[in-house]
Parts: structure tokens; sequence; C-alpha cells
């Protein structure tokens, strides 16, 4: 089945989009098939409003571009560093039934290497950017399953707030949705930098390895209560429920991957040293925030506004944090006016 319905492109256009990067409080971490980027099971995440990707991209009728230009960051981008960008396009060539190229022009609002996933956002924007740009007027839901090829976090981005991934069962009912809109919540993920050094081993790389580790299929059977509790913190807005949740999802995505052949361990000593600090603010202070990592070493730190002011005071005197990054719950990707180019 395909997720794109047959609407002919109308002309090879221009858009640009700005698109929020979300954190997983339920994680993706495994694929049952990577082609698609099907998960094991639903993820639940948060949209964020401070750290985005705002993307333009143009469409180049035939003969006026060979390959597809993309720069990020204020980098041109080369052939292999491209590669991944140019396969989502391709997808989207296919669907569409044209075989045009792209000038792209990318920009994070946040380093690349700070631990917030550049991924979710990026693949949101220029999902959302290409198919604008053609014309193509399609749904929130099949933008979502679109972006998922590209990146799976990036299925999540395309709804703001608190929102949901469907594992679903194939390319069509693999989508997320909203469970909540960003005003329903005024929670802060405060993301304390302990390296910013690039991974050795990508995500991507890392979904195939889930299934190796003897923790996985137990990981994954915990997956359906703790999403209950999950949407039942949120829709009540009880951090004291969702914090210990949300902790013990992402230390059991980390055992999947420091049990998983090869073993992945993305913590740093920075990493411990937050834990066991924000483990005596908690219990010595009786201070309300909680913590999930993704794949890397940073902390993202859920507080609510309260606390804001606390967490950060606390963080600075941490010899491993390096620098912190706050984000309010954020918005569906957003057409804007102002291109990049
Ligand atoms: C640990 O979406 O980055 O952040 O589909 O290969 O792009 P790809 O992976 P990606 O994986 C995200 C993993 C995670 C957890 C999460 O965001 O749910």
């Amino acid at each position: 089945m395909q997720v794109l319905e047959s609407v002919p492109p109308t002309a090879p256009g221009k858009a640009t989009v700005r698109a929020g990067s979300n954190i997983a409080f339920i994680k993706y971490w495994g694929v049952d098939d990577a082609t698609i980027n099907l998960p094991q099971n639903n993820s639940i995440s948060m949209t964020l409003a401070d750290a985005h990707t705002t993307t333009t991209l143009q469409w180049l009728d035939q003969g006026l571009a060979a390959t597809d230009e993309i720069t990020l960051d204020g980098t041109r981008l080369d052939a292999h560093r491209a590669a991944r960008l140019v396969r989502h396009l391709d997808r989207i060539r296919a669907l569409a039934g044209i075989d045009w190229r792209v000038r792209v022009v990318s920009q994070n609002n946040f380093p690349m290497a700070s631990g917030i996933a550049s991924s979710a956002s990026g693949f949101a924007a220029l999902t959302t950017a290409a198919c604008y740009a053609l014309g193509l007027e399609l749904s929130a839901t099949r933008l979502s399953a679109l972006a998922r090829r590209g990146s799976g976090s990036a299925s999540r981005s395309l709804f703001g707030g608190f929102v949901e991934w469907e594992r679903g069962q194939d390319d069509v009912t693999s989508v997320a949705h909203q469970l909540y809109p960003a005003e329903h919540w005024a929670l802060y993920d405060v993301v304390a930098v302990v390296s910013g050094a690039e991974k050795a081993v990508s995500s991507e790389q890392g979904h195939g390895l889930a299934a190796s580790s003897p923790l996985n299929a137990g990981r994954v059977a915990s997956v359906p209560q703790a999403l209950d509790e999950v949407r039942a913190a949120i829709a009540q807005r009880d951090l004291a429920r969702l914090g210990p949740v949300i902790e013990q999802d992402a230390l059991a995505m980390h055992a999947v991957m420091m049990t998983s052949t090869p073993s992945l361990f993305y913590w740093q000593p920075g990493t411990l040293e937050i834990i066991h600090a924000l483990h005596a603010w908690r219990a010595q202070d009786g201070l309300q925030a909680y913590f999930t990592i993704d794949a890397g070493p940073n902390l993202h730190i859920l507080c609510e506004e309260a606390d804001i002011v606390a967490v950060q005071t606390r963080l600075a005197t941490l010899t491993s944090v390096q620098q912190v990054i706050v984000s309010r719950p954020g918005p569906a990707p957003l057409l804007l006016d102002e291109p990049l180019f």
C-alpha cells in the first residue's frame, strides 16, 4: 500500500517549514522491520518548542540540477553525509512520480551534538516542506507515516504537544497521533549536556542490535503497562506519577543497549554524576524532577515551571554539566513565510 495518494504535483515549488524535536517518555528502541522503521512497541513523546529545525526546500525542474544540493547548519553536505536525506527524497520522488532534484537549506536552533534528536525535527521538516512544495495536501497522519521512513522518531514530530506513535502493522498504520496539545501541560525538558562528542554508533545501527539483548523481550513486555501509566499521568498532569515510569523505561532501554551484541554503552561518568545528584535532590529537598536519556550520555530532566530555576541552579554546581538547554512543549510543524534562501 502506498502512503501518498496519487495526487499529481502541481509545479516545482518552494516551502519553508519549522518542526520541533521531541523527547520520548516511552522509548522507540528496536525495529521489527527495518525497511519501514516498524518499531517493536508504541512510544510516547513531547514535541519541543525551543529545539527545532527550519528547512527551506525548493524543487528544481529537470535540467536545472543533476543532484540534490543540501546545506545543513551552514555546511554543504557531501554525497556521503547527504545519502540518508537523498534516500528519503527518493521515496517522495517515487511516490509523487517525479525525478526533480531539490535545493535544501536547513538550520537547527540547537547544537547537533547536544543530545537533542536532530533527526526527528530534521526529517519532519524535510518531509513536510517537500510535500508542501509539491502542492501535495497530505494529512498530518500521512506525513507522519512518510517521515517515519526517514527516521522513526520523526513520525512523532508531525504533531504538537504530547504524542503517541502507534506501532501499527504496516507502512500505512504505523503512525503517530496527538494525545494532548502543548497547552495541556507546561512541562519543561531541561537538557544537561555532559558531552558534545558525536556518538560512535548511530540510533539507526542501534535499532538493529536491540533483539540481540537477552533483556529486550522483557523490556518490550513491560511497555503496554508503562504506556497506560504515562497516558494517565499526562492526562492528570501528574509528574510524580509520570517520573518513575519514564526513568524506568529509559534505564530498561539502556540496559538493552548495554547488553546487546556488540554492547552499546552511551553513558559517560557525568551521566551517573547527574543521576545520583538528582536522586539526592529528590530525597533530601523534595525537588520534583525526573530524568530520561536518549541514545547518548546527556540527561533530559523533566520538571514543572515552578522548579526550573531550582533545577538549573543545582545543575550549575555539577562539574560534568557543560551546557543546559531548556524547552517547553511545542506545536506541530509550521509553514513559515521567511525562506532561508
Ligand atoms: C533513543 O528515531 O533516531 O531517541 O529511526 O534510525 O532515525 P531512526 O532512529 P531514531 O531513534 C530514536 C531513539 C531514541 C528513543 C526515542 O526517541 O523514542
